[in-house]
């Protein structure tokens, strides 16, 4: 009798110990996944917002929230800015849901580029310090989000975008107005060990702008640089915003690659927009986009609106 209550007793203990361990394995993976990118990764399906409110005491709902778009150029993409200028930039100035305002963002002035910024007003000078493909490209990042803290501190959403995306104008600022969180970072992600949504089009919440720019750019070797308090530079821009925010734990990360058509240089394109029956009915953005792309989109989504 006593010999079988300590068995028991025994068994019970091994079963105690072994559920133990279990936890124990368990707890420690979960502490793993969840530590090794530091991001909250949400998949918000289309038409859903966050629960999570704006995060902002002053977003109310009688003004719209501000979404500021610099458009990084080359000056010798005059083409590619025209294109752009004729097919979804004058849709901004439709009723969206939100308040968007653009600009051309150049490195430096040239005689070409200041006379294009007097008959058209939307360029804004950089003053970049170096130049090439690329190269630091992080601090043309950090320029940017530093001028829109000075000139637009009203913004709720921040993006940062190549002369060679055509935007889905209606689509994609209905999904940015179910996401106009101050600590959003969305776009068309790399990969996921490590965080880096693509630059082409890359959008920032404001008080992540802010806290980017409550750090200093680091102009020294990298070797030399603090990852951590500094802003070093990654060569690319969207792997250095990546970088900078990597040292956060409350972004919210929306990477949206099933509504973006997205490939570059090194990709075949992964559909034929000129068989799709309205690319915008299905997508919110195309890169790249030729300037014959473009006019074929936007050609294809004003009929597909005419004819509703
Ligand atoms: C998604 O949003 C669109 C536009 O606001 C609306 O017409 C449609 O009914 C919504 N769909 C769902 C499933 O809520
Ligand atoms: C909210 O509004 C007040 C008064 O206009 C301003 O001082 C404050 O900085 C604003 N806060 C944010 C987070 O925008
Ligand atoms: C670049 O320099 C010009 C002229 O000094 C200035 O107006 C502009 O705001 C500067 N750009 C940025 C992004 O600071
Ligand atoms: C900074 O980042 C680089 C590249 O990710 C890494 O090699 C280096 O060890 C880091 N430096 C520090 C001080 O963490
Ligand atoms: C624009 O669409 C119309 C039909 O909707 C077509 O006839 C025309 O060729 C298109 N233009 C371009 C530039 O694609």
């Amino acid at each position: 009798m006593r010999y079988r209550i300590a068995q028991r007793f025994l068994l019970s203990n091994v079963i105690v110990l072994s559920l133990l361990f279990i936890l124990l394995h368990y707890l420690k993976k979960d502490d793993l996944t969840r530590r090794s990118p530091k991001f909250d990764i949400l998949d918000v399906p289309f038409n859903h917002s966050f629960s999570l409110g704006t995060g902002s005491p002053n977003d109310s709902h009688s003004s719209k929230s501000k979404f500021i778009i610099g458009i990084l150029s080359q000056d010798s993409q005059i083409e590619l800015r025209e294109a752009l200028r004729q097919t979804w930039i004058p849709l901004l100035k439709k009723d969206l849901p939100l308040t968007v305002e653009y600009t051309f963002v150049l490195d430096n002035p040239t005689p070409a580029t200041l006379s294009e910024l007097r008959t058209k007003q939307d360029i804004v000078f950089l003053n970049s310090s170096y130049s090439g493909y690329a190269v630091r490209f992080g601090e043309k990042m950090y320029k940017w989000f530093r001028y829109v803290t000075e000139h637009y501190p009203d913004a709720t959403l921040v993006a940062k975008m190549d002369d060679d995306v055509f935007l889905c104008v209606n689509k994609m600022f209905q999904r940015l107005s179910n996401l106009k969180h101050r600590r959003l970072y969305y776009g068309w992600q790399h990969n996921k060990e490590y965080m880096q949504i693509d630059e082409m089009f890359v959008v920032l919440g404001m008080d992540l702008v802010l806290r980017i720019n409550q750090r200093k750019y680091c102009y020294r070797e990298r070797s030399q640089c603090n990852n951590k308090s500094e802003l070093v530079d990654e060569g690319w821009g969207g792997k250095s915003i990546g970088l900078w925010l990597s040292v956060y734990d409350d972004v919210l990360t929306v990477p949206d690659n099933q509504n973006i058509i997205y490939y570059n240089r090194a990709m075949k394109p992964p559909i034929d927009i000129r068989k799709e029956d309205n690319f915008c009915q299905k997508y919110l953005l195309y890169h790249k986009a030729t300037v014959s792309d473009m006019v074929f989109l936007h050609n294809m989504t004003t009929a597909g609106e005419t004819n509703k």
